[in-house]
């Protein structure tokens, strides 16, 4: 081969990951020979040893790589063939590299996703740690990014621990749809030797085999639902990280990072930036792009195999690597926030952000809805007018809007019966954010280990 072609065609540097996966592959498959009869017991047994052999070359990091041979399954099989002798020339019976990639990126991926969730679940531990921390503390919500109305924190980190679990879910979906076993559709028209594809289905912990050998080489929507579970996920993420940068400014003051999770500026030395938080909002870019590069190279591609797929791997990998990181620091980074209770419970309250109470207040008292809106816009114009919130307004000068106005008014105005009011599934009342904390609970699971 033209060394320039070689050297373009090649995927050893990237395949090589594969390495452990393209092993237990090789062990079934020698299995499923000897099943079918085209193995000896002492054939099978030289495989096996051979293949520990090359395992063990490659765990210890003295196996020896050669270039010239394109891909991780031709430098395994051609290593076999020294250490085991001319049996190793038998292993690929009945397969071909198109089933067998196939099948090392479903054990591969097998494998990523029992750590996306256990990640996952980290994550949702850490922002329920800081929920439970803050139970009651108050603070501004938002919608427009204005203040709108008050609600917990504990409730708004909450939000990201249910958005997390859908996204376990997807990730989950997506690990049952994985686990069907590719190997024996060989290139693409099916193995022609009598492998029992069921009994190979079980030795690999698969559900079934692949119904159709065209399907099995040639799709890669398993990797396409994987890299879009992870741009949801990195959208999650990437939400969380805006939340907590804007939070960290002076403008808002509710959030400070440690220095262990930030970085001064190389010029301005007063600066203290949320690079960790920014950077989990960045690397969401890199996740989106790598399922739009994945559904871009299949799309189009005639059935079965075509060369293009080789492209499908980098993209995985690099979400997966991106994901890994994103898990790994985002649990130490909440854990080290200082949420500024104080300040986010004044935010709270200012910016008439009982205004719809005291519409709700006149709504109790018998006023339609659409009305109470109209007089409070009233109250909130004079408010600004003479700067005074609703609570520094007396009994009088409210009752100048509506007569409905009683002297229980001011009780409802604040944060606390704000808050309190919402006690619906879901809302934002203390007790509804303690029912929803013990939901979440639930759905989480007890800490993982890792
Ligand atoms: N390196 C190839 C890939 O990643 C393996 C399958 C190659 N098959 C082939 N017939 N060239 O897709």
């Amino acid at each position: 081969m033209d060394p320039g072609a070689e050297a373009f065609t090649a995927s050893l540097g990237f395949d090589r990951r594969l390495w452990p996966h393209d092993i237990e592959g090789s062990r079934a498959w020698a299995r499923a020979l000897r099943r079918a009869g085209l193995l000896t017991d002492a054939e099978l047994t030289a495989l096996l040893s051979g293949l520990d052999a090359v395992h063990a070359e490659l765990a210890e990091g003295r196996f020896p790589f050669r270039r010239e041979l394109e891909d991780i399954h031709l430098n395994i099989e051609r290593r076999l063939t020294e250490l085991a002798g001319p049996v190793g020339g038998k292993l690929h019976t009945g397969r071909s590299r198109n089933d067998q990639i196939a099948l090392d990126e479903r054990l591969y991926l097998r494998e990523i996703l029992g750590h996306v969730d256990a990640g996952l679940q980290a994550v949702q531990a850490a922002l329920i740690a800081r929920a439970e921390e803050h139970l009651g503390a108050p603070m501004p919500g938002y919608t427009h990014l204005q203040r709108a109305q008050p609600v917990l924190l504990a409730h708004h980190l909450l939000a990201y621990v249910f958005m997390l679990q859908r996204d376990r879910e997807r990730f989950r979906d997506c690990a049952r749809r994985n686990n069907m076993l590719p190997l024996g559709a060989a290139a693409l028209a099916g193995a022609a030797f009598a492998i029992d594809r069921e009994a190979l289905a079980r030795d690999l912990g698969f559900t079934a085999p692949s119904a159709n050998s065209l399907d099995a080489v040639s799709d890669r929507d398993h990797l396409i639902e994987f890299l879009a579970a992870a741009a949801i996920l990195g959208m999650h993420a990437s939400r969380l990280a805006a939340d907590l940068t804007l939070w960290a400014t002076s403008e808002f003051g509710f959030v400070e990072f440690s220095d262990a999770f930030a970085t001064g500026s190389s010029i301005m030395p007063q600066k203290k930036n949320p690079d960790v938080a920014e950077l989990v909002r960045g690397k969401t870019g890199r996740l989106y792009g790598n399922l739009t590069a994945l559904l871009t190279v299949m799309k189009g591609l005639p059935l079965t195999y075509n060369s293009d797929m080789q492209e499908d791997k980098e993209a995985l990998f690099d979400s997966v690597d991106t994901l890994e990181a994103l898990l790994r620091v985002i649990p130490p980074m909440l854990g080290s926030l200082t949420f500024r209770v104080e300040r986010m419970r004044e935010a709270a309250g200012a910016n008439y952000s009982t205004a719809t109470d005291l519409a709700d207040y006149l709504v109790r008292k018998g006023l339609p809805f659409r009305e109470a809106h109209e007089i409070v816009g009233r109250v909130v114009r004079h408010g600004i007018a003479n700067k005074r919130e609703l609570g520094d307004m007396t009994l009088e000068e409210l009752r100048g809007f509506s007569p409905l106005i009683g002297a229980d008014v001011h009780t409802a105005l604040t944060v606390d019966a704000s808050l309190a009011a919402r006690a619906v599934t879901g809302g934002t009342a203390p007790e509804a954010v303690a029912r929803a904390l013990a939901a979440a609970r639930q759905l989480v699971g007890p800490e993982p280990r890792r």
